[in-house]
Formats: structure tokens, sequence, C-alpha cells
């Protein structure tokens, strides 16, 4: 099966965690554009949708489905029901690495806005050690050298995302070169620097459930 037919599947498979009645939390790259265009069919039967990027967030419209502000949403429902992206690797434990479309934060808040996280991904984002796709940092601009400094201390090579301003108005610097052992660990130390926003390692906010599509179809982990 081809991969854009593995993404489409699990986008379809999705569906089955889609509470009627619930706002959903909606993430952004090709995999969840293809999730908006199966949402679209069950628009009537939700309340609406949060978007964790401009472009979900035209998308989703594009189709009428009811996109909320997530404070506007949080003041109608405790949680979303469920969050729906997906992502550039994971690993054994449902750890994540995302932010290759630069809406990692975004992602980071909606997905710990919502009680359970379904990540949808064809069977090549599966990786034995996170690291080997470059992680992603957002930063705001000012902070870019101490940074990528820092980076540089824990064995990484830090390039520079060019010409990319993310939602929030900051840089992406995108770290190669790492072999991630200890995901939580390193999440946490580089979101203790100032000047990170967040870095794409989804290891607090990793996934519940991995629809994985495969030639065989979709295995759910
Ligand atoms: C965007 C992301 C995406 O989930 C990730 O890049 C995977 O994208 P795709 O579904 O296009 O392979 O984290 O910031």
């Amino acid at each position: 099966m081809a991969q854009n037919e593995m993404k489409k599947k699990v986008a379809e498979a999705a569906l089955a965690y889609v509470k009627a009645g619930s706002i959903v939390g909606v993430g952004t790259g090709s995999t969840a554009n293809m999730f908006i265009d199966a949402l679209a069919s069950m628009k009537n039967d939700i309340l609406g949708a949060v978007a964790s990027s401009e472009v979900t967030a035209e998308r989703l419209a594009g189709h009428g489905i009811v996109v909320l502000d997530l404070n506007q949403a949080l003041k109608q429902v405790k949680s979303l029901s469920v969050y729906i992206d997906g992502a550039d690797e994971f690993d054994g434990g449902k750890n994540l690495v995302k932010g290759g479309g630069g809406a990692l934060t975004r992602e980071k808040i909606v997905a710990a806005a919502s009680d359970q996280f379904v990540c949808i991904v064809d069977e090549s984002k599966q990786v034995a050690f996170l690291g080997a796709f470059p992680l992603p940092i957002e930063v705001i601009p000012m902070a870019r050298e101490l940074v990528a400094g820092i980076v540089v201390g824990l064995g990484g090579v830090p390039k520079l995302r060019e010409g990319f301003v993310t939602d929030n108005g900051n840089i992406i610097i995108d770290v190669h070169e790492l072999k991630v052992t200890d995901a939580r660990a390193l999440e946490d130390e580089l979101n203790s620097v100032p000047g990170v926003v967040t870095n794409g390692i989804f290891s607090h906010q990793g996934a519940d459930v991995v629809l994985m599509g495969t030639a065989d179809g979709v295995v759910t982990l």
C-alpha cells in the first residue's frame, strides 16, 4: 500500500474515537488533513473542533466544521474528548517527535487539553529511538544563539529553519544527530532553557493510542 493510502486509512480509522456531542482537538500535517476531510462526514454530530494551527483552522472551516478557540472551548467543556494528530516519529513507549510542520507548540497545548491523544501515522514513522528525524524547537528569536549553543553542548547539530515563522511569531531550530535515549528527560531539559517555547518531544503529552497504517491495514498500538 502506498504511503498516502496508509495515511488515509488511519485518518478514517480515527473517526471511531470521535464522540458525538464533543469538541475534538485537531492536529496539523498531511495525515491530519486527511483526518479533517474524513471528519467532515461527522460535522453535524460534534460541537466543534479546536485547531492546532492556522492552516488546520482554515481547512476545518472550509469543510463547514465549527472552529472554536481553545479558551472558548474550555468554557463549554472541562476538556476536549480527543486530540487527533500525526507525528514525525514514535517509539515503543508512544513518545513522539512532532513539529515537522512547525506547529508543535499549539499541538502540545491542544494535546494537553484533551482526555486522549490518538496519533495517526504510517509505518515509516516507527523508530527504536527518537532522533533520526531532526528535533524541532520553537524559540523566541532573541534566544537563537543561546539555544543553539546549549544544543551543541548536548551533542546536537542545530539548524535554523530558514524563512519560517511559527503561528506564534517565533523561529524553529531543527536539531540533527540526536539519539534520544531518555525522551522525557530531554524534553524537560530543553524546555528549561530560557527562550525555548517548547520542543518537539511529546513524552509528557505522548500518544495514548497509535493507529499505524501498514501494508496489511491499520494496526492499533
Ligand atoms: C506538524 C506535525 C505533524 O504531525 C508531523 O510533521 C507529521 O506530518 P505528516 O502527517 O504530514 O507526516 O507535527 O507540526
